[in-house]
Order: C-alpha cells, then sequence, then structure tokens
C-alpha cells in the first residue's frame, strides 16, 4: 500500500479506535478492539496480535489469523527483541532476521511495536506479520505506536 493511501487509513482507524474505546478502560478488551479492528482494515496484516509478559514468559493474547504460538523462546525472535529494546521493530525480512521464531511459514515481514503500561514498564508487544516482504515501514510504525498508546489511556 502507498505511504498517503496507508496514512490516510490509519488516520480513520484512529478515530475510530479512539471512540470505541471510551466504553471500557479494561486493557483486555481495548487489546481485542483493537486487533480486531487493525485486522480487518489492513488487508496486508496476515496476523494481528498481542503477546503480554508473564511471570517472566512472553505469551499470547488476543489475536486474529493463523493460530500462532502460544509461548515465545525466552530472548528468541523479533517479540523478545521489541521486549528488550523497548522500542519498535520493523523486519523487512524475517528470513533474515537471527532468531526469528516462524509460527506460520507463510510470513515475510513483520513488525513489533512495545506496550508500555502507566508506569512506563514495558509490558507486551502488538506483533503484526504480512505475506508481503517489507510491509511495513516508519508510518507503520509511528501509528501503531499510537494505537497501542490508546490501551491505558
Ligand atoms: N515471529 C515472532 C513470533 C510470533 S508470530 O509471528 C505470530 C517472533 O519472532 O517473535
Amino acid at each position: 500500500m502507498d505511504k498517503t493511501k496507508k496514512e490516510g487509513r490509519y488516520q480513520r482507524i484512529y478515530e475510530q479506535l479512539k471512540d470505541l474505546l471510551t466504553k471500557s478502560r479494561n486493557p483486555e478488551a481495548r487489546m481485542a478492539t483493537i486487533v480486531a479492528v487493525l485486522h480487518h482494515k489492513m488487508e496486508y496484516f496476515f496476523w494481528t496480535g498481542f503477546y503480554m509478559l508473564t511471570d517472566g514468559e512472553l505469551i499470547v493474547r488476543t489475536y486474529q489469523g493463523p493460530v500462532a504460538c502460544q509461548v515465545l523462546e525466552k530472548n528468541k525472535g523479533v517479540c523478545w527483541a521489541g521486549i528488550n529494546r523497548a522500542k519498535t521493530v520493523v523486519v523487512p525480512d524475517v528470513h533474515k532476521f537471527p532468531g526469528h521464531i516462524a509460527c506460520d511459514s507463510r510470513s515475510n515481514s513483520e513488525i513489533v511495536v512495545p506496550v508500555f503500561n502507566p508506569e512506563g514498564k514495558v509490558v507486551g508487544v502488538l506483533d503484526v506479520d504480512s505475506t508481503s516482504y517489507a510491509a511495513f515501514d516508519e508510518v507503520d510504525a509511528a501509528w501503531l505506536e499510537k494505537i497501542v498508546a490508546l490501551i491505558y489511556a
């Protein structure tokens, strides 16, 4: 998707989510709504979901797309890189990312956006996979960071 179209799409999604998320402050409810809206409005999102830190493990939560790994091996792969760096990780070709965990062999690119709780601690990540190579860029990174910030807003 070209950058102008992407910008417009994210702008509309963000406005819609801001409205939808006023109905409950529950973080799990908000994450479920975010995943549903993103997954159905962004046709290049093949897998969309959250992995959250639970007793030191990274465990899958709400998601849409093919069945995924429930637990991610510690300090390995893209999601753990997002946790450990506390920064968004954009991977144009997952096959070139050392330690990448392939939950589904059809995924070719990926973006991971850390989730911060109100105390500023990383508590999990939003993970999106695409079957296209280099599907995600700085436009996705900026908007997905804004969207994830709505969970505890
Ligand atoms: N590829 C991720 C694992 C999660 S799946 O993409 C849904 C990783 O390397 O951490």
